[in-house]
């Protein structure tokens, strides 16, 4: 690998998966760093002036994609948009293409979505120019991953000790694997819990530690021991609902009887957007002394914040 390969390399974030603990943190200090900002308690900064970023999301997204944006805008980049529909993406052009059409406008940065796994590291060896995944098929979501981390840092401090259940459609879920790699890389200890198509036992194995993973289908069995709870949409656009059981509310909702069976400081988190009334009732999902979703939303901005500077400046 050359030089500028291997820099390139570092000013990628293509997932969690194989990031040493130090960088996670030394990340999530950044990220900490632009909260101020990220709340607008601190003025706007211009550190990224005259730069572009293209947004090239070839899947829907309405969080990831404007976070994006928010998050370019508070450091004084501009983006450029681009989705599938209304692109040359619609008349059968390939991803790899897009992204180096783009790339020869003279952007500096690109941020991908796409249904594929994979896309992101594809044009990433296409370009020249960093690469961020904003969400790649069933992959990895790493600045959700990375925004999750952030907004636990603040209840728990250390991850070591501390126990999180990941509820839901974990096998069809980016952001569950996204969490898992970063959770266990810090020190945390991951309960999966869903039906046995959705949380297969094989997830346990994905990630090495220091932290630990296990599976477990019966959501009442663990959720008064747990320090915080993860509740996962389900992606019926992954598998189309098929498989989904007819009683899933009432085994792996979170309902209000649920709820109030969590430890008294066990957050209640979802990545949005929420199936109410499927994954989590709105009493749980709007409950202003438990549910942190919009904590999360706003971390969001400071963490891209962060990742884009380590990938411009
Ligand atoms: C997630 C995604 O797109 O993977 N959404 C998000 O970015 N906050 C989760 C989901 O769609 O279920």
């Amino acid at each position: 690998m050359t030089d500028a390969t291997a820099r390139q390399h570092q000013r990628n974030l293509l997932g969690l998966e194989g990031l040493e603990q130090e960088s996670l943190l030394t990340l999530l200090a950044e990220a900490g760093e632009y909260q101020a900002v990220a709340r607008r308690e601190s003025p706007p900064l211009d550190t990224l002036r005259g730069r572009i970023i293209a947004n090239l999301f070839f899947e829907d997204s309405t969080r990831t994609r404007c976070s994006f944006a928010v998050a370019a805008a508070r450091l004084g980049a501009q983006t450029v948009d681009l989705t599938s529909t209304g692109s040359s993406v619609s008349k059968g052009e390939t991803y790899v293409d897009t992204a180096r059409t783009i790339e020869a406008m003279g952007v500096d940065a690109i941020v991908v979505r796409s249904k594929a796994a994979g896309a992101p590291a594809m044009i990433a060896s296409a370009v020249a120019c960093p690469v961020i995944n904003a969400g790649d098929g069933r992959h990895e979501h790493p600045t959700q991953g990375l925004l999750d981390l952030l907004t636990l840092q603040q209840y728990w401090r250390d991850f070591d000790q501390r126990t999180i259940a990941i509820v839901g459609d974990i096998a069809n879920s980016r952001v569950a694997r996204s969490n898992l790699h970063g959770l266990t890389t810090l020190g945390a200890h991951v309960v999966l819990v869903g039906p046995p198509n959705l949380a297969p036992g094989s997830m346990a194995t994905i990630t090495r530690g220091p932290g630990s993973v296990t599976v477990n289908h019966d959501l009442d069995s663990v959720i008064e021991s747990v320090d915080a709870i993860m509740m996962l949409r389900v992606q019926f656009e992954r598998h189309a609902g098929s498989g989904l059981a007819g009683d899933y509310r009432e085994f792996y909702g979170l309902s209000a009887a649920r709820a109030a069976r969590l430890k008294p400081d066990a957050p209640i988190m979802h990545p949005g957007p929420v199936n109410r009334g499927l994954e989590i009732d709105p009493e749980v999902a709007d409950d202003p002394d438990r549910s942190i979703i919009v904590e999360q939303v706003t971390n969001g901005v400071a963490v891209r914040m962060a990742v884009l500077m380590r990938s411009l400046a």
